[in-house]
C-alpha cells in the first residue's frame, strides 16, 4: 500500500478590500504546492492536497492520511501556523515538522527572543509597542528597526522599518500596529553581515552549507536589510537579483559559531525536521539570532531564492531530495520508515 500523505498549505492570493500589498505574502503558489506534491508521488506516495481553511479539520478527519506533509502558514490568528499541528496532534495523525508550541512560539518574535536567552543565546534587545505610546527603553538606542510581533516573509518589514529618530520610530510603530492589526516590536539594529542557516533532522540534526544575504546587492539608497521590497518586489524570477550566496565565504571560526548557535537553537525551541534561522552580526562581530523559522519557504524555482532549498542545493539535494528527506525525518520520528517504499530520493548524512 502506497503511504497516504494529504499536504496541508495555504494558498496565496491577491490582496483587495484595502488590505495591505504583503497580506497574504507568507503563503505559497500553487507552483510550490504541486512542486511538493510531485517531489512525495515519486517517492511512490499517494498525496491528497487539503487547503488548511475552516474545512481542513473535517477533511483531514475523513481522509485519514499515514502522515501529512504540512507548510500550511495558517488563517488567522496568533498562532496561527499552530492550527494544523494541534489539530493532526489531536486527531492522532502524524505529520512533518515542529508542534504547536515551537510553532506558536517561533511566530512570536518576542517570545523567540526571551525563550533563547533562557538559553544564554543571542538575540537584539528588543522591546514590544502594544499601543504606541509606550515611552523608548533607555537602553535601546538608535538606529532602531521595527517589524510586526508576528509575522514573517518580511511582511511588514520595508524600507522605512530603519529608523534612526523618534519621529520615524513613532511613524514606523504605529503603521505597523495599525496596518497589521498586532504590536510592533522594535529592536536594536544589527549592522553586521546578514546570513540564514537551514538545520534538517532531529536527534543528530544536520546544519546545511550557510546562505549569506549579499545586502550590498540591494539597491542604492536602499536600507541595508532584507525587507518586503527586497524578497519580493526588487528579486523576482523573471528580474532575478542575486542577493544570496551559498556557501557563504566566512572564516573558519565564524562558521563554526553560527553553526553551534544554529543546532542550540534548533535545540532550545525543540524544532523538528526542518528550520531555518536568520541570524546577523552585531557591532561588535558576534552573531545575534533575529528569528526562528520552523516552516521555511520551499519555493522550488531556483531563481526565486527561497533560502532553505538554495542552502540544500549547495549541499546536493535535489528539491525531490530535500521534500522527501523531511518526510523520512518525520516518518523516522514516529518509527514509520519502513512504510516508505522508494526510498531512493531520501538523502541522509551518511550519503552526503
Ligand atoms: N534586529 C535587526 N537588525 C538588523 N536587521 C534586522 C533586524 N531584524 C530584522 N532585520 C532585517 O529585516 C529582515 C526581516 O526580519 P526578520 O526578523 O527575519 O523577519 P521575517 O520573519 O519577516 O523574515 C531580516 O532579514 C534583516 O535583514
Ligand atoms: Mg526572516
Amino acid at each position: 500500500m502506497p503511504l497516504k500523505i494529504c499536504l496541508t498549505y495555504n494558498l496565496k492570493r491577491v490582496s483587495t478590500d484595502g488590505l495591505p500589498e504583503d497580506y497574504y505574502v507568507e503563503y505559497d503558489d500553487e507552483e510550490t504546492v504541486n512542486a511538493i506534491a510531485r517531489a512525495l508521488e515519486r517517492s511512490g506516495c499517494r498525496v491528497v492536497k487539503v487547503e488548511a481553511d475552516e474545512d481542513s479539520y473535517l477533511r483531514l478527519r475523513s481522509e485519514k492520511p499515514d502522515i501529512v506533509f504540512n507548510i500550511a502558514e495558517g488563517l488567522r490568528g496568533e498562532s496561527r501556523e499552530s492550527h494544523i499541528p494541534a489539530i493532526l496532534e489531536m486527531l492522532g495523525i502524524p505529520y512533518t515538522g515542529s508542534g504547536p508550541a515551537t510553532l506558536a512560539i517561533c511566530l512570536d518574535k518576542a517570545l523567540t527572543h526571551r525563550v533563547l536567552s533562557v538559553y544564554g543565546l543571542p538575540s537584539p534587545r528588543f522591546q514590544v509597542f502594544e499601543t504606541g505610546e509606550e515611552k523608548l527603553r533607555d537602553d535601546l538606542e538608535f538606529p532602531l528597526i521595527v517589524k510586526p510581533l508576528r509575522e514573517g516573509s518580511s511582511k511588514g518589514v520595508r524600507n522605512s522599518s530603519l529608523v534612526r529618530d523618534t519621529e520615524s520610530l513613532r511613524k514606523q510603530v504605529s503603521w505597523v500596529i495599525s496596518t497589521y492589526k498586532q504590536p510592533a516590536i522594535v529592536e536594536e539594529f544589527l549592522p553586521g553581515r546578514e546570513f540564514t542557516i537551514g538545520v534538517l533532522g532531529n536527534r543528530d540534526p544536520i546544519v546545511l552549507p550557510i546562505v549569506e544575504i549579499l545586502l550590498d546587492r540591494l539597491p542604492k539608497d536602499a536600507s541595508p536589510i532584507y525587507s518586503y521590497e527586497a524578497k519580493w518586489v526588487w528579486d523576482t524570477p523573471s528580474n532575478p537579483l542575486d542577493i544570496l550566496r551559498c556557501p557563504a565565504d566566512i572564516p573558519y571560526s565564524l562558521e563554526a559559531k553560527l553553526k553551534d548557535i544554529a543546532l542550540k537553537t534548533f535545540k532550545a525551541l525543540g524544532c523538528r525536521d526542518v528550520c531555518r534561522m536568520d541570524v546577523r552580526l552585531d557591532r561588535y562581530g558576534e552573531p545575534r539570532i533575529m528569528e526562528v523559522n520552523p516552516l521555511p519557504g520551499l519555493i522550488p524555482n531556483p531563481d526565486a531564492h527561497s533560502a532553505l532549498p538554495t542552502a540544500a542545493r549547495s549541499a546536493g539535494y535535489s528539491y525531490d531530495e530535500l521534500i522527501c528527506t523531511i518526510l523520512w525525518y518525520a516518518l523516522e520520528r514516529y518509527g514509520m520508515e519502513y512504510k516508505l517504499e522508494d526510498r531512493s530520493l531520501v538523502k541522509l548524512p551518511k550519503s552526503l
